[in-house]
């Protein structure tokens, strides 16, 4: 039918935190306090400095009206290689940058330019939301390699290799990981890339977003660093978002062999063109300017986190990980399952995540969208007195059940 919808979306997920956010803000509405663990985005605002590089440059002719080169501002790109040489260790060409609406948007570039139908990608679960959306938006298949949390969420070398086969186009690592906050230490890394390198001739794509925000003195350690010999099929994601507290600007990037680079320049080019100009001068601000906002944002979630994870652990039953970094706790909330809700007794994630909602006040994300039935994922990106406050309700509510 000529006025049909295109039938790759299908197989696209609705999210589940539309409807959960939509319920979330219709209680805002009627003017309850609702504890906000759900959101993705640090609570804090980007560093005075950034605002004040993007109004000189809104001031400075020509200003920031015109079109910039498809791939970003050389002298971001350039900030772009010397924080990569500084922050994660290895030196890549500006050449291989590729400036994005956000590091979403870079990973959507390189799904245009990498997957197939008949593709396979492999993605660790549980996974951040739109990876596996992404690969099926392009007709491909995601393969996924279930993780625990014994193991720290993190996958086994073993059962990694089982995953890969010659479909496997592509590997997508997030480390530290959205949702479970865990990053992979240097040898848990280096397994993984050596099972890549030797088994497997596809793309290894790393997801870096959240490697600022480690915390106890957790090393970051960039895959690029562990392969150089395979760099010319390697890439990485990263961006200002999450580091630099500055979601709304949407700036993000890829760091590609310059094949790709340019691969992923012709679907941009033929999308968004460039990113926000007057954005692309705030992030070289943020990138190459004093780094102690980002000392005091990192410690700052450090303290959450432990506030975070020692008081979901006190709920009754419910555990939950010390993450490496990120904002995220995961908790596994199985044992709130049978809890009466609704005339029935809470049976999956999603029950528990709205009867939290409806009976504590608290929205958080249920552990199904990130492929991990049962767990519940809550954002600590708000300060320590609501964190409290929230799992204090949570707790109430749990008392009040008689379950
Ligand atoms: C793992 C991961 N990658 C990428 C992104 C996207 O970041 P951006 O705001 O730069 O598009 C997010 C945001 O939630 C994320 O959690």
């Amino acid at each position: 039918m000529p006025t049909s919808l295109a039938k790759r979306l299908d197989v696209v997920q609705p999210s589940v935190t539309l409807a959960m956010n939509a319920r979330a803000a219709e209680k805002r509405a009627a003017g309850v306090d609702v504890y906000a663990f759900g959101v993705g985005e640090p609570d804090f605002e980007p560093p005075a400095f950034v605002f004040e590089a993007a109004r000189k440059a809104m001031e400075t002719k020509p200003g920031v009206s015109k079109y910039t080169a498809v791939t970003g501002i050389p002298a971001l790109k350039q900030a772009i290689c010397a924080r990569t040489a500084e922050m994660r260790g290895w030196t890549p060409k500006p050449a291989q940058v590729t400036v994005a609406v956000g590091a979403k948007h870079a990973l959507f570039n390189l799904a245009i330019a990498l997957y197939e139908p008949g593709d396979e990608v492999v993605i660790p679960a549980p996974y951040w939301v739109s990876y596996p959306e992404q690969v099926k938006i392009c007709g491909a298949t995601p393969v996924f390699v279930e993780t625990s949390v014994e193991d720290g969420f993190k996958m086994k070398p073993e059962a990694f290799a089982k995953a890969l086969t010659p479909k496997t186009k592509a590997v997508i690592l997030c480390t530290p990981s959205n949702p479970t906050g865990s990053a992979y230490n240097r040898e848990e890394l280096q397994a993984i890339v050596d099972v890549w390198k030797t088994k497997s001739d596809s793309w290894l794509i790393v997801d870096e977003i959240y490697a600022d925000l480690v915390y106890d003195g957790f090393k970051h350690v960039s895959a690029a660093t562990l392969a150089p010999d395979a760099m010319d099929r390697m890439v990485i994601i990263d961006g200002v978002s999450k580091t630099y507290a500055m979601t709304g600007w949407r700036i993000g990037w890829s760091i590609a062999p310059e094949r790709l680079a340019k691969a992923m320049d012709t679907v941009q080019g033929q999308s968004t063109t460039n990113a926000t100009a007057i954005a692309q001068h705030a992030a070289i601000a943020a990138i190459t300017g004093p780094q102690d906002e980002v000392v005091k944002m990192r410690d700052a979630f450090a303290k959450r986190r432990d506030v975070m994870v020692a008081e979901l652990n006190s709920i009754r039953g419910v555990k939950c990980r010390t993450p490496e970094g990120a904002f995220y706790a995961f908790a596994d909330c199985r044992s709130l399952y049978g809890i009466p809700y609704k005339g029935k007794p809470i049976a999956n994630d999603e029950d528990v995540a709205f009867w939290m909602l409806d009976e504590a006040n608290v929205a958080a994300v249920p552990g199904g969208a990130f492929g991990a039935p049962g767990y519940i994922r809550f954002s600590y990106a708000t300060n320590e007195e609501r964190i409290r406050g929230g799992i204090a309700s949570i707790k109430a509510a749990v008392e009040r059940s008689k379950k």
